[in-house]
């Protein structure tokens, strides 16, 4: 196929039990070891992506590997989406679920000028609660948010279908 599924999906390595008991962890940490590796991905992200994008948004701390790679490609430049309390300047938060408790994100209040148009950025979707936030965050800062891509998509899991749900177009190298 097009973007070499296979050759991307035969460089991430699974480790068993990781964080915990029963997790199957898709690392991507091996296929950005490869230069082919990590070419291939980085220009499967592009490839799927549609029309003229002005900034990538990229997701701690994994999204950072390829948000950058995938900006320089598009001609667009960078936003950090960081986990809650690292930003210097003034920002807007958004919260999310996790199995247990929550969590926060945050991006600069003026990263984004209205209207710019943001792809969404991350090596891996699971449950789709960090993605579908910073989704909500980027879009309350002005942002027109239409497309994201990641990596790895977990379809089991349905954060991609939720993804689309709130009117994004989806894209993932492997499954
Ligand atoms: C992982 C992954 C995504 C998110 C996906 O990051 O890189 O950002 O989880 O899960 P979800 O779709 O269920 O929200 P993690 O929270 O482990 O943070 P890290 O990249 O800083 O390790
Ligand atoms: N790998 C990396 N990050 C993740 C995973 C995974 O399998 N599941 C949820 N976040």
């Amino acid at each position: 196929d097009g973007v070499g599924r296979h050759e991307i999906a035969r460089r991430i390595r699974t480790i068993a039990d990781f964080p915990k008991p029963g997790i199957q962890f898709r690392d991507i940490t091996t296929l950005i070891l490869d230069p082919e590796g990590l070419r291939l991905a980085v220009d499967g992200m592009v490839g799927a992506v549609q029309g003229p994008i002005d900034l990538v948004a990229g997701i701690e701390a994994r999204g950072f590997v390829f948000a950058p790679a995938v900006a320089l490609a598009l001609g667009a430049g960078v936003v950090l989406i960081r986990k809650d309390g690292k930003l210097p300047g003034a920002t807007i938060a958004e919260d999310y679920a996790l199995e247990y408790g929550t969590d926060r994100i945050a991006i600069h209040a003026d990263a984004c000028t209205p209207g710019a148009r943001v792809l969404l950025v991350d090596d891996l979707i699971a449950t789709g609660g960090t993605a579908r936030a910073a989704v909500r965050l980027l879009r309350k800062a002005g942002a027109t948010v239409e497309q994201a891509c990641f990596a790895i998509d977990l379809p089991d899991l349905g954060g991609a279908d939720a993804l689309r749900a709130d009117g994004i177009t989806v894209s993932a190298l492997v499954a």
